[in-house]
């Protein structure tokens, strides 16, 4: 980093998908943004999490010039499988709701926002600690902050905090204004990244009575599996032995056969919940992705509201600056929080439909479970609410 600016337009707090996509989509409508980033560019870049990009997530990369590689490399899905009983139920997207989605890692999506901002010469300050943010309630609010030791200051017109689930920007909205919902599931998932060709072409979500599974890829050589765990299990509780036996119990036979395992180039536990805060913004303070919300990942929608939530905003934030109103920025947050309670919706559905309870639900939540099973196998409309659910709707 060479100069670290004094005034910008949009300050972004967190340089994830959130934030890096926010400045990029910034910059295509010629308003200034500046990126703190709390962590090295690396340890941003190389982080494992998502893999499923939805229709209209994959339209707005395009849109935004960040669709090339995804294009060449990910791998559109037409489809996706449950696993329960030894029996295999497909979801057709595209025969259902003329939808796909496209597999490609959150990894390889962040490369290549991070290539965007480097050839849109936005300014990235990675390692910023200590962040405060000062006149939040005001019309110019400023933010101090550390790097390697010395201190900094920047003016704003706007901040918007895109730092994760452990970000200090939602703080910043008075606790009287905020309601937050939440509901923590008593169970994590335990994912192995392995150097093996996937078991299957398209993703299966198993059901199986001694837990979840899920077989996904990023590419024909390496494969993404997660398993369900207890509560308070960690890595270590998970060498590689048991984590294949319990996947391969829980997938049908025919399916278990085929599974190539291989050797493990990265694991790890990740809980399962989700949290809502309401309202997404205050004043000149705005919120977007998982520093607002958070949801199990069993539908595959973290990322997907992160990419949808700065879409809205920068929409809004450039009709401000063409115009001078705040009408757009005013209903951001009502406009955002819409969409994300649909995705809530789906993935507490799939969560409650896909995972062990046992020990929570009894036999009246387990008899339901199997009968929502079995209504997506008989029934074409209860598959393309599925469908219409998981590939997501337009951005
Ligand atoms: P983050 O990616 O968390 O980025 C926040 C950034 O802010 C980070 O770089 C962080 O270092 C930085 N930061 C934090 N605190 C500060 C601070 N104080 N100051 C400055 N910077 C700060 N989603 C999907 O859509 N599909 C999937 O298939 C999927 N699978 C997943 C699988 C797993 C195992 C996990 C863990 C998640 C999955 N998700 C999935 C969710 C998805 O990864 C997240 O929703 C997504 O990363 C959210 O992006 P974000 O930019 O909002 O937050
Ligand atoms: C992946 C992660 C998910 O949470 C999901 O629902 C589907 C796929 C993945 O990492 O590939």
């Amino acid at each position: 980093m060479s100069e670290i600016p004094k005034r910008t337009q949009v300050t972004i707090i967190g340089g994830g998908p959130a934030g890096s996509l926010l400045a990029h989509l910034l910059h295509l409508e010629g308003i200034e943004s500046v990126i703190l980033e709390l962590r090295t560019r690396q340890h941003v870049l190389e982080r494992v999490r998502a893999g499923v990009i939805e229709h209209g997530s994959a339209e707005v990369l395009r849109e935004a010039g960040l669709g090339n590689r995804m294009d060449q490399e990910g791998f559109i899905h037409e489809g996706v499988n449950l696993a329960f009983d030894e029996r295999l139920i497909r979801i057709d997207f595209m025969g259902l709701v003329g939808k796909y989605v496209i597999i490609y890692g959150q990894t390889e999506l962040q490369k290549d926002l991070y290539q965007a901002i480097e050839t849109g010469i936005i300014p990235l300050v990675d390692e910023a600690v200590g962040i405060e943010i000062h006149d939040v309630g005001g019309d110019r609010p400023s933010i101090s902050f550390l790097r390697q030791g010395n201190r900094h200051a920047l003016d704003c017109d706007f901040v918007v905090g895109c730092d994760g689930v452990h970000g200090i920007t939602r703080d910043y909205i008075p606790k009287s204004l905020v309601q937050s919902f939440e509901r923590t599931y008593p169970f994590v998932w335990v994912g192995v990244l392995s150097s093996s060709p996937p078991v299957a072409d398209e993703l299966i979500y198993a059901n199986h009575e001694t837990g979840f599974a899920l077989c996904s890829m990023r590419n024909k050589q390496l494969s993404r599996y997660y398993v369900q765990g207890s509560a308070d299990d960690q890595i270590e509780d998970w060498p590689d032995d048991r984590f294949w036996e319990a996947l391969k119990t829980r997938l049908p036979q025919g399916v278990s056969e085929r599974l190539v395992t291989g050797p493990t180039i990265e694991k790890l536990v990740t809980p399962l919940h989700s949290w809502v805060a309401e309202p997404m913004s205050f004043r000149r303070l705005f919120l977007a992705g998982d520093a607002a919300h958070v949801v199990p990942p069993t539908g595959a929608k973290g990322l997907n509201l992160a990419i949808s939530d700065v879409v809205y905003l920068a929409e809004a934030l450039a009709d401000h600056y063409r115009t001078g109103s705040m009408t757009g920025l005013d209903s951001y947050s009502k406009a955002a929080l819409a969409r994300v309670w649909r995705a809530v919706r789906f993935s507490w559905w799939m969560t409650t439909m896909m995972h062990d309870f046992s020990g929570m639900a009894d036999d009246f939540d387990r008899r339901l479970q199997r009968t929502e099973l079995e209504y997506l196998a008989a029934s074409e409309n209860a598959r393309r609410a599925m469908a219409e659910g998981y590939v997501g709707p337009s951005v």
